[in-house]
């Protein structure tokens, strides 16, 4: 049996009230092994930061489950599951503009999640310097401000912000996105290294498939707040099904001249699905694959994957 660390079930996700309600996330399901990096995909404005905001507990969930270790972490939880589900999963942010306190040092902004628990001063000291080494910062950095850094820089602060609390499971959203291109690779490489190092477990979002394609074990594509299909990267690329899938795929960039020459993107238009009598159903395909649609498309799907 595969070892899921996390596993999601029909969650929704839901914002406002009345004529301003807003259903964000629309009865997703997954899971996610130990060890695994996990990769949501799809546009901008599709729900994925509100479901790793939802894992962390920022956002609560609307119905549905959440179970990290076996454990349900949505709605009420006791004060000491709260407390580990702080500790094991943390999060990394898209904008290391945005996201640091500007009027804080290094040094608090990296120990903030270890404050006020009794911890002394000097072993807070010492996880911070080696949560800055182990991200390939120096130590003396501890005593400057946000300012002083450059984008690149700032992610890694973030990133030592997450691995000073020990975590297991790391939700990484858009964490290269605000970046510079030229500087992109090294905290994905960053990323890789401590995740073998640490064994850490990564849900990684993006809307960018050809990095997806680079760190995912496995991906989940989202659109409206649905996840429409779900597999092993190099599965995903060879056999997509759903055509929101297919619509992505044709705008990442292939190495091979031949193919880019020919290839144009395609475009998505939800209206071809007729859901009015034959409602679609999350299926498994073939082992590990999963799609969403109706009777007559998973045939279809069917006769694709017997080609
Ligand atoms: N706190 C909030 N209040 C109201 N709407 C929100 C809130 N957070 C996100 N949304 C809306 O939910 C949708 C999904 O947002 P988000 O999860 O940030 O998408 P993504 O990360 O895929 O770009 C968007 O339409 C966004 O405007
Ligand atoms: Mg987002």
């Amino acid at each position: 049996m595969t070892d899921h660390i996390l596993e999601v079930r029909d969650l929704h996700v839901t914002f406002g009230h009345g004529a301003k309600r807003f259903e964000a996330v629309r009865g997703v399901s997954f899971d996610v092994r130990r060890g695994e990096t996990f990769g949501i995909v799809g546009e901008s404005g599709s729900g994925k930061t509100t479901i790793g905001r939802t894992v962390i507990r920022v956002n609560p969930a609307t119905s549905g489950s959440i179970r990290y270790e076996g454990e349900e972490i949505t709605g009420r939880i006791s004060k000491e599951l709260d407390r580990k589900i702080i500790n094991k999963i943390q999060m990394i942010f898209q904008d290391p503009m945005a996201s640091l306190n500007e009027r804080a040092k290094i040094s608090y902004i990296v120990s903030e999640g270890l404050q006020g628990r009794g911890i002394p001063k000097q072993e807070i000291e010492q996880r911070v310097t080696a949560a800055l080494n182990e991200v390939g910062l120096l130590p003396e950095f501890a005593s400057r401000f946000p300012h002083e850094f450059s984008g690149g820089q700032r992610q890694r602060i973030g990133i030592a912000r997450a691995l000073v609390m020990q975590p297991e499971f790391i939700i990484a959203d858009e964490p290269i996105s605000a970046l510079d291109v030229s500087i992109r690779a090294q905290v994905l490489n960053l990323l890789s290294e401590l995740q073998k190092k640490r064994g850490l477990t990564y849900l990684f979002i993006s809307h960018d498939l050809s990095v997806m394609r680079f760190i995912c074990d496995r991906i989940a594509v989202i659109h409206l707040g649905r996840i429409v299909e779900l597999c092993e990267t190099e599965e995903l690329f060879r056999h997509p099904l759903h055509p929101y899938t297919r619509a992505l795929l044709s705008a990442v960039p292939v190495p091979s001249p031949d193919y880019a020459r020919t290839a144009k993107p395609l475009s998505y238009d939800p209206s071809i699905h007729d859901y009015s009598t034959d409602k679609p159903a999350w299926t498994e395909i073939v082992p590990g694959h999963f799609v969403l649609g109706n009777n007559k498309e998973l045939d279809g799907y069917r006769k694709q994957m017997e080609k």
